[in-house]
């Protein structure tokens, strides 16, 4: 079946978003990725889903590396910008430049990293795929930065950018923390591991 872009089953799902970019084919360049996701650890890994005809998967797979910037709460208009705009017919990153947008070069890939990002992840490719209807780029992160001075702008899928709202209760005093516990040893499983 089939979950359209701004449907109300897409619609539940957040993301952070990742300020991908890459150098190759089409020069310098930079995208807007909802789905960049931290799927390890150790080694620290990354994976992001980027539509085949984007200037950016060309450029990932001829150069074999990029960066994932995660935007902070005041890049909205720069996260916009270099989602809606192809590094096939703009060069997006001298166009931000003159708008005020401010990168530097990463250390140990050949893209430019975002400034003032929450995050920015020097990444080396270590694996691609296509995954439906996106190719799925692992990359294992070689530099991490992180700025704790703004939260991570969040996406809610086609319907906005927000930023990080109410922190939700899970408990609502030791009482009910106490009845947890016991319902949960109530209904230990008999192969439970020691
Ligand atoms: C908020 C937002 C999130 C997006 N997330 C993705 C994504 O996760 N994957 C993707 O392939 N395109 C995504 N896009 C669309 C690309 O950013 C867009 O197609 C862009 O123009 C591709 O640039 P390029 O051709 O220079 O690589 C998103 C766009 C916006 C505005």
């Amino acid at each position: 079946m089939e979950m359209k872009y701004g449907g109300e089953e897409s619609r539940q799902f957040v993301t952070n978003l990742g300020l991908v970019t890459s150098n190759g084919k089409w020069g310098h360049n930079i995208m807007t990725a909802e789905w960049a996701h931290h799927i390890s650890y150790d080694p620290a890994m990354v994976v992001i889903n980027v539509h085949d005809y984007d200037a950016t998967a060309d450029n990932i797979i001829g150069s074999k590396e990029f960066g994932v910037s995660l935007a902070s709460e005041s890049q909205a208009e720069l996260i916009w910008i270099a989602g809606h705009a192809s590094g096939k017919k703009s060069n997006k990153i001298a166009a931000l430049e003159e708008l005020g947008f401010r990168f530097y070069k990463a250390g140990k890939i050949g893209t430019y990293m975002v400034e003032g990002a929450v995050l920015n992840l020097e990444c080396r490719l270590v694996k691609y795929e296509k995954i439906g209807d996106h190719i799925m780029f692992i990359g294992e992160v070689l530099e991490a930065k992180a700025n704790e001075t703004e939260g991570p702008a969040i996406f809610r899928s086609g319907t906005g950018i927000y930023k990080v709202g109410e922190r939700l209760k899970h408990s609502d005093g030791s009482e009910r923390e106490k009845r947890v516990e016991e319902a949960l040893s109530r209904h230990t499983k008999a192969n439970a591991p020691a």
